[in-house]
């Protein structure tokens, strides 16, 4: 069984083709990141258009690649969600129209499994069940796996995601959109305790995340260390940046400390965007030893949106029998608890 993926849920173009047999065969990525770094976040409307121009070339990439022919190809699957709705409709429309023409089934699957089931396509790749820490630039969200589709959302953030803050608090500090990288790379420089930010949520019980206040927090730090013209100087800037990534890095400790504890499980899995910065791997690795435990993630270019984690969850569910209709639907909210499990 070889399938295709897309992947069109925000930014990148995704496109891959997963086989049964041989494993990845073919992925194609397109960042729009460029693009949208003048207007300090992703505007919709550009993303769509975007998405509209650069799919088919990578679909038709990803075949070379993989030295296929479309009729080499046994089903295509698509991001049907979460997402922003314009970019979605258009990986799902060039999906289902594509899987018509090659008469072949299609299926919708969520973003947020493919970042779940991301690790699963290393060598290293983790065995069930395990709690799953997923963050990215829209989600924080500590789940309960059991299964692929026995999911159980154990805690998430009640404001803005932990990528998102990464972003903001970035922006604050004159860094372009998404931050998250050239923060961690601020931070490097940093003095660690020099500026000490809150660790939210952390002295009561529950398993949920909040961030907005660190970009408050942020803000009003830079304020009270203006130099004399106005402006922070480099160090500040690299302390301050220091200091929101350790009180992001030591928040989810916690939290997946608490998990691990909670569900008696010993296997942490970790994907998504913020699941690249390399404070937070190293310092979870450090934890997990400690708690004699196993951390996996995906390679840091499967940690952000790629075709590959669509087309390996599209695969299993496909394999499972799972079909979309012909009719083209997204579902910008979608819950992954509601999600079937796979050979129940
Ligand atoms: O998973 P992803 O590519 O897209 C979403 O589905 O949201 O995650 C993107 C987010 C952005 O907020 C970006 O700033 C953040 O992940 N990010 C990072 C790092 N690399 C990406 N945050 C912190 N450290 C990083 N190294
Ligand atoms: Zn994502």
């Amino acid at each position: 069984m070889r399938i295709l993926g897309i992947e069109t849920s925000c930014d990148e173009t995704g496109v891959a083709i997963y086989d049964e047999q041989k494993g990845l065969v073919a992925n194609q990525l397109y960042s729009q990141i460029e693009m949208h770094a003048d207007y300090g976040g992703v505007v919709p409307e550009l993303a769509s258009r975007d998405h509209i121009r650069k799919t088919i070339p990578l679909v038709q990439e990803a075949l070379k690649e993989a030295n296929l022919k479309p009729s080499d190809i046994d089903g295509i699957t698509y991001t049907a969600g979460p997402g922003l709705v314009g970019a979605l409709l258009v990986g799902a429309t060039i999906a289902r129209s594509l899987a018509y023409a090659w008469n072949v089934p299609a299926l919708g699957v969520h973003h947020m499994e493919g970042h779940l089931l991301a690790p699963m396509l290393e060598e290293n790749a983790p065995e069930f069940p395990f709690v799953a820490l997923l963050i990215s630039g829209g989600h924080t969200q500590l789940v309960k796996v059991d299964a692929v589709g026995e999911y159980e959302l154990l805690g998430e953030s009640i404001d803005d995601a932990a990528g998102e803050a990464f972003d903001k608090t970035g922006k604050l500090l004159g860094l372009d959109y998404p931050a998250g990288v050239a923060m961690s790379k601020l931070a490097e420089s940093g003095t660690p305790n020099r500026f000490k930010f809150p660790r939210p949520m952390t002295d009561r019980p529950g398993l949920d995340f909040s961030f907005s206040g660190l970009k408050t927090f942020a803000a009003n730090t830079i304020k009270a260390n203006l130099n004399e013209n106005g402006e922070l100087d480099e160090q500040t800037r690299c302390d301050i940046a220091h200091a929101f990534q350790q009180a992001v890095v030591d928040t989810i400790l916690i939290k997946c400390k608490r998990a691990l504890e909670q569900t008696g499980y010993k296997r942490l899995v970790m994907a998504g965007g913020v699941s690249a910065n390399k404070q937070l791997r190293a310092d979870l690795a450090e934890m997990m030893k400690k708690l004699k435990g196993d951390v996996f993630y995906p390679r840091p270019q499967f940690c952000t949106d790629n075709g590959a984690m669509i087309a390996y969850t599209g695969f299993l569910r496909l394999k499972n029998g799972e079909r979309t209709d012909l009719s083209v639907s997204v579902k910008p909210r979608w819950a992954m608890t509601e999600l079937p499990s796979i050979n129940p």
